[in-house]
């Protein structure tokens, strides 16, 4: 993209005349915004287990008793590659109308050689056939699936059966390092494998309880930690001192009424700070990261701007594209936000309002199909018609 005044950038771009214009006076343009964790790429739905947390079943209880996670795998495992592929394009459409036009993908709801690559294959395939860019994580340490006893037996088989395979498919690894998913001994073979096949490291920790996941990304060099609800002093200046991002997801911590993650402490210390929706159907039912930002700045002390540089440009970072998206400089991809203010502010402070002018991608301005009933909505480029 180019920046600055119009006639500045007009020059600047070969053939403007074909380039369509939009008034943008009297309204404020951020970057698009990047999720940088998602659980996108899952069948079914977990309503039913909603209802028993209403009625006062933990979420780890449930987990426990062999729903959770688990039940999504089963639903995951039981759908076709297509209809996988469906259902993340919907919900990548469903991300966009919140203003994400870059999102990451993890798998982890397979949890055998089929179901992981399935929905590997299908997240880069949904990415080829929607506007917003995808970056998939291979997630196959996600929890035990039931055809394992030991969680040991299970990381020697991903390690060895689905790693090398799965490596094709994703730039990143990701772990959950939690009773009753994984200890740090496991997640650290499992991550120095991956390291191994050349993905960047992610890890799930202190979701629930502390238990070394910090140490561990530090000691191993990780892009992230992702949740951090748990985490006590100790382990958030470690956090804060290293390299390892902080990424934070608050609309977990309010979907399963969980402390919100130390923020301010880990701004204060240095940290490089992250936001995510953490969408999936389980612990984040929230694809729209202005709620997230606005979370972050009414119950986690963030400011407006830091919210925003941790939806973008930082969370960029952690997805490895911090040269390409997230920022509206020279060189970035033309992804921006118009939003209807002329404050930018308001895509954190209008709860749930999320009104953009315009949403542009990759310099092509978006609108939203909504078709007839029974046949889906897309986010097609402006000037194309749908197919009768
Ligand atoms: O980030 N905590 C582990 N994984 C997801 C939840 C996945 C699910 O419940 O389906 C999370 O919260
Ligand atoms: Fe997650």
């Amino acid at each position: 993209m180019a920046v600055g005044p119009p006639g500045d950038v007009l020059s600047e771009i070969s053939g403007s005349s074909k380039y369509e214009a939009i008034d943008g006076r009297g309204k404020a343009a951020v970057p698009g915004l990047v999720d940088c964790h998602t659980h996108a790429a899952f069948l079914g739905d977990r309503a039913k287990e909603f209802e028993l947390r209403c009625r006062g079943a933990s979420y780890e209880e449930i987990h426990q008793s062999g729903g959770g996670i688990l039940s999504t795998v089963a639903a995951t495992r039981g759908g076709s590659q297509d209809e996988l592929t469906a259902a993340i394009r919907r919900h990548l459409g469903w991300m966009l109308e919140h203003g994400t036009t870059t999102a990451e993908v993890k798998s982890g709801y397979g949890l055998d050689y089929e179901t992981e690559l399935k929905q590997l294959r299908a997240a880069n395939d949904a990415a080829t056939r929607s506007p917003v860019d995808v970056v998939p994580t291979f997630l196959g340490a996600h929890t035990v699936p039931p055809e394992f006893t030991y969680a040991g037996d299970y990381i020697d088989f991903v390690v060895e059966e689905v790693l090398p395979e799965a490596a094709r498919y994703a730039g990143a690894a990701d772990v959950f390092v939690e009773r009753g998913a994984f200890e740090v001994l496991e997640a650290r073979r499992y991550l120095r494998a991956c390291a191994r096949h050349r993905l960047a490291l992610r890890m799930h920790g202190d979701q629930f309880s502390e238990r070394g996941a910090i140490p561990l990304a530090v000691e191993l060099g990780a892009r992230s930690v992702d949740h951090l609800e748990a985490t006590t002093d100790r382990g958030t200046k470690l956090l804060a001192r290293s390299e390892v991002a902080a990424v934070m997801l608050p609309a977990c911590a309010l979907f399963l009424g969980l402390r919100y993650p130390p923020a301010r402490a880990l701004v204060e210390g240095g940290a490089i700070v992250a936001l995510a929706s953490d969408f999936n159907p389980g612990s984040s039912f929230c694809e729209s990261l202005p709620t997230v930002m606005n979370l972050a700045c009414t119950q986690m002390g963030l400011s407006p701007s830091e919210a925003l540089t941790a939806c973008t440009a930082n969370a960029a970072h952690v997805l490895g594209i911090g040269d390409e998206v997230g920022r509206l400089a020279p060189g970035y991809r033309a992804d921006v936000l118009v939003i209807d203010s002329p404050d930018w502010r308001h895509l954190a402070y209008h709860l749930a309002g999320d009104r953009f002018a315009a949403v542009v991608k990759a310099g092509q301005p978006m609108r939203y199909d909504r078709s007839p009933l029974g046949q889906g909505a897309e986010w097609l480029p402006k000037e194309v018609r749908r197919r009768a």
